[in-house]
């Protein structure tokens, strides 16, 4: 196992290390601070280990005690660049290639093995602490060997730390060369180079494993994760124990938002979730499952940034239309207030699109009704092509609040985008991602035979067009919603 070396950690006298002493009240103070950073939790214990990795930073400070340096952590400029220094310092970055192996071989069966009957075959992976890389760089092996781009397979690993030093470290792939001995003999040859001359001892991740992998720093701490999309796997290993139970309650809620339905969670040897268990479902070894209640609130997320496909027909669907395809195309839509629901079934590889809006009324019965038809409509055009209903996936998009709105409830953006939501909900179709409300038009092109889905923001003069056929829509409407109430009423 490697340590980043920092200071000598956990040592028994801080004034061996060339610093100040480090009292009681500087010890909660730096404590505090670093809990409100980072959720990591010190116990008293820790107090030598803070007081060594610290004094370097006293050092480099010309300070000669803690205090000082607490007061430079709260300075608005120097103490905003100190800050990630202080953190650099106090975080533990212990970690190893093949780390905790029986996880690999069930990432490889049953995980791989069962997307390996899929026709769609995606699998994204999110390593959350990944230290200097060794973890990412291990998974990006396992998905090398088995996962094929030439069998269809699409993969991503997100590789993130809230420690920019392992991160830097991370994103050079280079290791003394002892730190590969778990690597299988042949896959060292395959996957990394030696080092020659001043490099000697070294070894370099070949830069076909490196690309496989993204490095970002996230702290998982933060309200804002800076991520679009829904992981199938979130490696979380040896890092929630370094975090309070409040703490770790609330990152692990927050997962089950960015988990895929069913998704998987890995945890290190020493942490466990018992207290979770109606989240997640323990499959032993430290590894579990989110049992994806169908009522969990999706995140606020788009899909990622990939680039369409040039070469695929498109379609363009106007308000009213459902479109389905079972054949690679691009299916896209302008969305104001209303909303589009993009449905695929990924075993089949068959999926479509709808755009609607509820007519406002302020009856509610006849709103809901026009927005079931709307869904069951693009529901029975898929399951026409072969498509089971209990397979399907969502994403949607639209219900911003782009039209003049006078009070919440004529929000028909609002209205739109909770009827979609609570449709799904209880028809138990997970929202894989979605990306509602807000103030701006969008504009939407999806996949159905892949699920892929790619939103941006419209031009304002694409929206102006698109508003006043929206508020000519909303009257026919309304004319329409004014008439009796009874069979005749059909809009799409
Ligand atoms: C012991 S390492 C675990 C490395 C790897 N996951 C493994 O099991 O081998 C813990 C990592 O968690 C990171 N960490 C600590 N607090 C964090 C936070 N709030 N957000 C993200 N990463 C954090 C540390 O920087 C450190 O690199």
């Amino acid at each position: 196992m490697m340590e980043i070396v920092k200071q000598p950690a956990d040592a028994d006298d801080a004034a061996g290390f060339g610093g100040p002493p480090l009292c009681d009240a500087e010890f909660h103070a730096i404590r505090d601070l670093l809990y409100e950073w980072t959720g990591i939790s010190l116990s008293p214990a820790k107090r030598n280990m803070v007081c060594a990795r610290l004094a370097k930073r006293l050092r480099h400070h010309g300070l000669h005690s803690f205090r000082e340096y607490y007061q430079l952590l709260q300075d608005d400029s120097l103490g905003l660049q100190e800050r990630q220094q202080f953190i650099n310092c106090l975080t533990t970055n212990k970690t190893d290639f093949f780390r905790e192996p029986h996880h690999f071989d069930f990432l490889r069966d049953p995980i791989i093995a069962t997307l390996q009957t899929r026709q769609v075959r995606r699998l994204r992976i999110w390593s959350c602490a990944c230290s200097t890389g060794e973890e990412p760089y291990t998974l990006a092996m396992i998905l090398a060997e088995h996962c094929p781009r030439s069998q269809g397979w699409d993969t991503e690993i997100l590789a993130s730390d809230i420690d920019t030093d392992v991160l830097a470290k991370a994103q050079q792939g280079i290791y003394p060369a002892e730190r590969i001995a778990p690597v299988p003999e042949a896959w060292r040859r395959k996957y990394f180079l030696r080092g020659y001359g001043a490099k000697q001892g070294q070894v370099a991740v070949k830069p076909e494993l490196r690309h496989r992998v993204k490095f970002r720093q996230i702290n998982l701490t933060d309200d804002h994760w800076p991520i679009r999309t829904t992981f199938d796997v979130i490696f979380c290993r040896n890092v929630l124990i370094y975090f309070d139970r409040p703490t770790q309650s609330r990152i692990l809620e927050r997962f089950t938002h960015y988990l895929t339905p069913g998704g998987y969670l890995f945890l290190g040897h020493s942490e466990n979730i018992h207290w979770l268990a109606e989240r997640y479902r323990p499959l032993g070894g430290t590894v579990y499952q989110w049992r994806c209640p169908h009522d969990t609130p999706a995140p606020s997320v788009t899909v990622p940034a990939r680039p369409i496909p040039p070469s695929l027909p498109e379609y363009s669907l106007i308000l009213g239309d459902v479109k389905t395809a079972s054949q690679p195309a691009i299916l896209k839509t302008l969305l104001g207030s209303c909303v589009s629901a993009c449905l695929y079934d990924p075993e089949a590889g068959i999926g479509g699109m709808n755009h609607f809006s509820l007519p406002g009324s302020s009856d509610e019965g006849t709103n809901t009704r026009y927005g079931v038809h709307a869904m069951e409509m693009l529901i029975t055009a898929i399951m026409k092509q072969g498509g089971e209903r209990h397979r399907l996936r969502a994403k949607v998009f639209g219900g911003a609040k782009v039209l003049p709105v006078t009070s919440e409830r004529l929000n028909i953006g609002a209205r739109n985008s909770a009827f979609v939501q609570k449709f799904l909900a209880t028809e138990g179709i997970p929202i894989e991602a979605q990306c509602l409300g807000g103030t701006r038009g969008l504009i939407v092109r999806f996949r159905p035979d892949t699920g892929q889905a790619w939103a941006k923001p419209l031009a304002p003069s694409d929206l102006t067009d698109l508003l006043r056929k929206e508020e000519e829509f909303g009257r026919q409407l309304q004319t329409q919603v004014a008439a009796p109430a009874d069979d005749r009423i059909t809009l799409f």
